[in-house]
């Protein structure tokens, strides 16, 4: 009888815990307090330690982030900015609504944005690059800096699957001018809805996105500029701040399913996992996803599903690039597009058990084994 491991599994986390988000939702409600209340304050005060940032800004969601960083960094018409394409389509759409244009770009072979396919990109209408810090893990930043230095550009880091991962010791979101989160439901620090955040050490760049996320108005509620309505509801800041005392421990589970995987996929041959969590690589990876690249894609995803195994193929399979009707018809990404039809995610998240980690390895290797 074959387990039912469904992908992401949203009512086990909740059931886990419903007394005390019931509390903590019944709590925000009693008060009355929905928007730009103490509980967001808090989470802000909470993520910017966390983060060991300057400032950081709840916002309605991660794309929003991304436009408002690009906003209040003065990017718009002329100007490009530089995206990997083997990204979610939000980011290379943000440049597109601030009036810029979005350049993509090859991923290297950890499916991070390919520093050489960067440097090879920037033009003297090129303003910024604009990582991605995919699937948990942060990319290259001193060969990213060392190019954005080089050429005077600015970076703003996509942080938004990336919470808690480091590079060197610092985290994915601090390198940049800004950095951006999603607290999508399904991401690492994940919220019952919407919600997003953008973190900055750079003065201008925060009273800037203090204004724009509350229709330009300043601390005495005074517009002084244009703005918009792009606040964190403070119910979601609310269930963020209390995840956020516990994340470590997300961060260790999600380490912990990564390390098994790893050991059962790892002497497969047609498979590629993600490196094994490691304490001593300049990346600390925390597993947003758990992404291997696999010759018989299609094959292995239809006998999981047999299994009660639920994968997922990120963004549909393409790369932004590959994407219809978005005007990059006459982009061509070799590396990307080989990568994109060999990419599938396994199921990771705290809901999983060791049992569950176990028949999924097992199945793969059963899989391979019968060359079903
Ligand atoms: C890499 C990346 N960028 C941006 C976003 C957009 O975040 P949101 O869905 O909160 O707008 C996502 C969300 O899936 C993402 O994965």
């Amino acid at each position: 009888m074959p387990m039912k491991i469904p992908f992401f599994n949203y009512p086990a986390l909740f059931k886990r815990n419903e007394d005390e988000i019931m509390a903590l939702i019944r709590d925000v409600l009693t008060r009355g307090a929905f928007i730009l209340q103490k509980d967001l304050e808090e989470f802000e005060d909470n993520l910017r330690r966390f983060l060991n940032v300057k400032f950081a800004f709840g916002v309605a969601d991660g794309t929003n982030a991304l436009i408002l960083a690009l906003r209040a960094a003065g990017i718009g018409p002329g100007d490009e900015v530089i995206v990997c394409s083997h990204t979610y389509v939000a980011t290379a759409a943000s440049v597109h609504f601030v009036g810029a244009t979005p350049v993509l770009v090859e991923c290297g072979y950890d499916h991070m944005i390919d520093p050489k396919a960067v440097e090879q990109a920037v033009n003297r209408r090129t303003r910024a690059i604009m990582p991605t810090q995919l699937n948990g893990r942060t990319s290259n930043m001193d060969e990213l800096q060392r190019i954005a230095d080089r050429n005077g550009l600015m970076i703003i880091e996509d942080s938004a699957q990336a919470l808690g991962s480091r590079y060197k010791g610092k985290h994915a979101g601090t390198f940049g001018l800004a950095g951006t989160f999603s607290f999508y439901p399904a991401k690492l620090l994940g919220c019952f809805g919407d919600g997003g955040a953008v973190v900055t050490n750079d003065d201008r760049i925060a009273e800037k996105l203090f204004l724009f996320r509350d229709h330009g108005r300043n601390k005495d509620g005074e517009v002084v500029t244009w703005g918009t309505n792009c606040r964190l509801d403070n119910l979601q800041a609310a269930v963020l701040d209390w995840k956020l005392k516990t994340f470590d421990k997300e961060i260790e589970r999600r380490r912990e399913i990564a390390a098994a995987y790893h050991n059962a996929l790892k002497d497969i041959e047609d498979i590629i996992p993600p490196p094994p969590p490691s304490n001593t690589s300049d990346q600390f990876d925390v597993y947003q996803n758990y992404e291997i690249e696999c010759g018989r894609r299609d094959e292995l995803k239809f006998y999981l599903s047999e299994q009660g195994i639920g994968t997922i193929i990120q963004w549909g399979g393409k790369a932004v690039h590959q994407l219809q009707g978005l005007g990059f018809e006459n982009v061509r990404l070799p590396v990307t597009e080989k990568m994109t039809s060999r990419f599938l995610m396994l199921p990771m998240h705290t809901a999983l058990s060791d049992e569950d980690v176990s028949y999924i390895g097992q199945a793969i290797k059963r899989f391979y084994d019968k060359k079903v």
